[in-house]
């Protein structure tokens, strides 16, 4: 796989690319085999491994994963239960060995209405990969782009500089992720559905978006790499001519 120079490198999480990825799907797939939902999401949680390992070697420095909204909460009580379990066990068991391999994880989103247990895996994951320093893996769990937004905007009323950077950096803080990431570049949404159910919206304002009828659980280094070339073949502008980028 190559970066945009045509490399085959991975790059420090300052300098990469910043991907998202709204991991849909999961569901569906689980159905589709006869299986319980709950079978689909321990799928996820092994692609969203893949993910990671391919995300490392091939110049992505940011890698934001859409994995539970806000509006999730909407979903029988028994499916979330079986969500905030397999959260857990990725952050308990992969997160450390994804770690050692240079993948720092954090969270972003509302954290107070997680599962204690959950809460504690997060920030032991946290701690033990800060220094982790080839990519930045954020997953959005209970995450809202709307409120992220709102909030935000609550803060920017206290202070009396409304300048977007400031703005950029306030929302940093609502979405409760330190310092702000780079704006997204590539957002790639699995599943089949063309839209973006509130994922982060401030971040993904001149973001390439890639929507891709496989499903998470069968998404892999193959499909990972087909919207990376895809992304390459794109012509950003950001509201220039082409001559002047
Ligand atoms: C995405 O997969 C995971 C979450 C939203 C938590 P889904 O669970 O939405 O899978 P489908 O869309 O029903 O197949
Ligand atoms: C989007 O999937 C949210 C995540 C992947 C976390 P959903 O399945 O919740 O979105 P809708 O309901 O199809 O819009
Ligand atoms: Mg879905």
């Amino acid at each position: 796989m190559t970066n945009g120079n045509g490399n085959h490198s991975a790059t420090s999480h300052q300098s990469g690319l910043h991907v998202a990825i709204i991991m849909d799907g999961s569901g569906r797939w689980a159905t589709a085999r006869g299986l319980p939902r709950a079978a689909g999401h321990r799928a996820g949680r092994a692609a969203v491994r893949r993910a990671v390992a391919t995300a490392l070697e091939c110049g992505i420095g940011v890698l934001t994963l859409f994995t539970f909204s806000t509006d999730n909460w909407g979903r029988p009580e028994s499916e979330i239960s079986e969500l905030m379990g397999t959260f857990e066990d990725f952050f308990s068991l992969d997160a450390p060995v994804l770690a050692g391999r240079g993948a720092r994880v954090t969270v972003i989103g509302r954290r107070d209405r997680l599962p204690a247990s959950l809460q504690d895996a997060i920030e032991n994951a946290e701690a033990a990969s800060r220094a982790a320093g080839k990519l930045h893996v954020r997953f959005a769990i209970d995450y809202s782009g709307r409120d992220a937004i709102l909030n935000a905007a609550r803060r920017l009323q206290q202070t009396n500089d409304d300048t977007a950077e400031t703005f950029t950096l306030l929302l940093a803080e609502a979405e409760h992720a330190g310092e702000p990431a780079r704006d997204v570049d590539l957002l790639i949404r699995t599943g089949g559905e063309q839209r973006l159910s509130n994922c982060p919206l401030w971040e993904i304002a001149y973001a390439e978006l890639y929507f891709t009828p496989c499903l998470w659980p069968d998404f892999g280094p193959a499909e990972l790499d087909a919207a990376m070339q895809e992304f390459h073949t794109r012509h950003r502008r950001f509201g220039a001519l082409p001559a002047m980028v």
